[in-house]
């Protein structure tokens, strides 16, 4: 048995090492994670591993240590591997030049980043919000943040100007980072537009710190706007880390719940790290010489731990794309994996049924030989998915991790670990060591035994945990702590198998999981609300090929607003347009219908069961209506289902 202070719990390397780490982690957390976090360079070492309150949504690992994120990322490598590739960069087309960054290139970028951040009176705690294309300067400046202890907040950018607003007013964000404009398959954007847009409602924001990389013109408030070239100029490529607290916030992340307003995700500094880092090189069992490559966009909680922190902390090289998978063709990830000889690559299920419905060739006409171990995140992957990407990406040979978290876990918490613990189509599989899963019925108590259905909660602490929301704790506690007190609720229902594996069977809230992004009901029909046409609606998911869950929206018009037929292709077009200028193109409604009616209860309440029924097509067995004002409404949307 390993001594508590044991490295070797850093890493897994066999089942036997797994249920080892995992008993261990879960009886004696403090000597687990203490000889975990050994490694890491600390300015200052622990008080206390973990103290934890569940029930007040209080949870706060390594309390009393100093350290900063980036000495950990990049300087802690600069010995031994200053000259080893950290980033390498592929832009949206492929005629154009790819970039590598090495660990000491990067470190100098990230300094000179910082630098010209503090230039322009960025300070610790300050908020800066980044509204990026996919290209290195994005992960140098969060990074950039991380160095001077700003929190970085990034905004994917697909989001609209209104989307921005929101985000960069509830942060109080003084500084946002954008660029001229980005590349997204045979489309440009010009985001620096959109930014203008969004600050004209932000109050905050003092400096607007823009990239050239589209080589657009673009207007320029010489109050507030400044170019990166040219205030690189002036800043030097060394920058000393600033020393940060353990819970110091390292970032905030914007997600959707089931209320309207998305919250502000809080992860701190040492816990995420730990975490990041951990499950990074456990569940994708990572070499020294691996290249990595991560999918997803720095925009989501998948770019910050596994495309950014986690591959940096573990000193690999980690790949950065800038384009779409369709884009010049549906073979262009494949393609990519053979130019950059990638050996881990993790992706999205969407991604996978959108390159199944292409021709097989696609996949084919590549060697895919340098792929070791393939990754799934973001929403379940069907079997039919599974099986594809095993048999023509990973050729029969590679380890499928399909891995299970949220943006508020911070990194992984049900995966197999590659190769080591079972991996099982449309099963996550065991939780990671530090990760307690339980199965509640709805009165809170627990499911005991295997072959269990319920919703699926986490009992104890674990170092990435989030830790608040924004600005508002109460949120927090209300939404993850408060519904099932000694538990964080993860809102998602699971099944544990007869083997003890976990397989998640979706959101039991009104989250819709579309493409593996999360947008809540209650938030779409708030934009769809917006349209003056709109007296109300109601928004639920269905199944969709290819995104997973795609958004159908019931819609009331007002009175004259859609006299007939004819009217409706414009009502809905508006409604569609409304959806995109509030939210953004990602949340634009799949199929919208207008009702005259909603099926109501007495007491006002939309039964969306009824809702989700007739969207799914099921509308032979639609249960009790006998509850309903009035019930002839369900007919009537029988009737106009689309
Ligand atoms: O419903 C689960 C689903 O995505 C939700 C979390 O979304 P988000 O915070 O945007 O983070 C996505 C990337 C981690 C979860 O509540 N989900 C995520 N991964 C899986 C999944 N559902 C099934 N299987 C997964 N592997």
């Amino acid at each position: 048995m390993p001594t508590a202070t044991s490295p070797q719990h850093a890493r897994i390397r066999s089942l036997e090492g797994y249920h080892e780490a995992y008993h261990l982690s879960i009886h004696h957390p403090a000597e687990f994670w203490a000889s975990v976090a050994e490694p890491f360079t600390w300015r200052r070492k622990w008080d206390t591993v973990v103290e934890s309150d569940m029930p007040a949504g209080r949870n706060e690992w390594f309390a009393g240590a100093r350290l900063n994120i980036t000495e950990n990322c990049l300087d802690r490598h600069l010995a031994a591997r200053g000259n080893k590739l950290a980033l390498i960069w592929e832009p949206n087309d492929p005629k154009e030049r790819h970039l590598r960054l090495t660990y000491r290139e990067l470190y100098q970028h990230v300094c000179q980043f910082a630098n010209v951040l503090m230039n322009n009176g960025v300070e610790k705690g300050d908020r800066v919000c980044l509204y990026m294309p996919m290209i290195p300067e994005l992960a140098i400046a969060v990074l950039a943040c991380a160095r001077i202890g700003a929190v970085h907040s990034v905004i994917f950018a697909g989001f609209s100007a209104t989307a921005i607003a929101d985000r960069v007013n509830d942060a109080q964000a003084s500084v946002v980072i954008t660029a001229d404009g980005l590349n997204r398959g045979t489309k440009q954007i010009p985001v620096k537009r959109v930014v203008d847009e969004a600050l004209e409602t932000c109050s905050s924001v003092r400096k607007v710190i823009v990239v050239e990389h589209l080589g657009w013109p673009v207007q320029m408030d010489p109050d507030r706007d400044v170019w990166y070239h040219e205030e690189a100029n002036n800043a030097a490529k060394i920058c000393p880390a600033e020393e940060m607290k353990a819970e110091d916030p390292l970032f905030i992340l914007y997600t959707s719940g089931s209320t309207g307003k998305p919250k502000g995700v809080v992860h701190t500094t040492a816990g995420y790290m730990v975490w990041a880092d951990y499950t990074f090189r456990n569940v994708f069992q990572v070499e020294e010489n691996d290249v990595y490559w991560c999918t997803a966009d720095i925009g989501w909680v998948t770019g910050h731990s596994y495309l950014l922190y986690g591959p940096l902390l573990a000193g690999s090289t980690s790949l950065m794309f800038e384009g779409i998978p369709t884009y010049p063709d549906a073979g262009r990830f494949w393609e990519v994996i053979d130019k950059h000889s990638v050996s881990i690559f993790y992706t999205a299920p969407t991604a996978i049924r959108a390159l199944m419905a292409e021709p097989l060739d696609n996949v084919l006409s590549y060697s895919l030989d340098s792929l070791r171990v393939l990754g799934s995140v973001g929403e379940p992957i069907n079997e039919e998915a599974w099986h594809w990407y095993n048999e023509h990406v990973g050729k029969g040979r590679c380890p499928i991790v399909d891995t299970w978290w949220q943006t508020e876990t911070g990194g992984i918490m049900i995966s197999a670990l590659a190769g080591i613990t079972p991996s099982v189509p449309a099963r996550a599989g065991l939780p990671l060591p530090g990760v307690l899963p339980v199965l509640l019925r709805q009165d809170g108590t627990e499911i005991e035994g295997n072959g269990e259905e319920g919703y699926l909660a986490i009992k104890q602490s674990w170092p990435g945990m989030i830790r608040t929301t924004y600005g508002d704790h109460y949120r927090a506690v209300q939404t993850y702590f408060g519904p099932y007190p000694g538990y964080y609720f993860t809102g998602d229902g699971a099944r544990r198998d007869e083997n003890g594996l976990y397989r998640i069977i979706g959101r039991v809230d009104d989250v819709i999981n579309v493409s593996g992004h999360r947008f809540g009901t209650a938030e779409i029909e708030n934009a769809i609300n917006q349209n003056p046409n709109v007296v109300e609606s109601a928004v639920v998911a269905f199944p969709h090929d290819v995104k997973g869950q795609g958004i159908y929206a019931y819609v009331i018009c007002r009175e004259g607003a859609c006299k007939n037929e004819a009217d409706k292709p414009r009502v809905e077009a508006s409604i569609i347009e409304t959806v995109v200028a509030e939210i953004g193109k990602i949340a634009r409604p799949d199929k919208i219908q207008l009702v005259t009616g909603l099926p109501k209860t007495r007491s006002g309440k939309i039964m969306r069961r009824i809702l989700r029924k007739v969207a799914e097509g099921e509308t032979s067995n639609l249960g009790d209506v006998s509850t309903l004002l009035d019930p002839a409404v369900v007919e009537d949307i029988i009737q106009g289902a689309k």
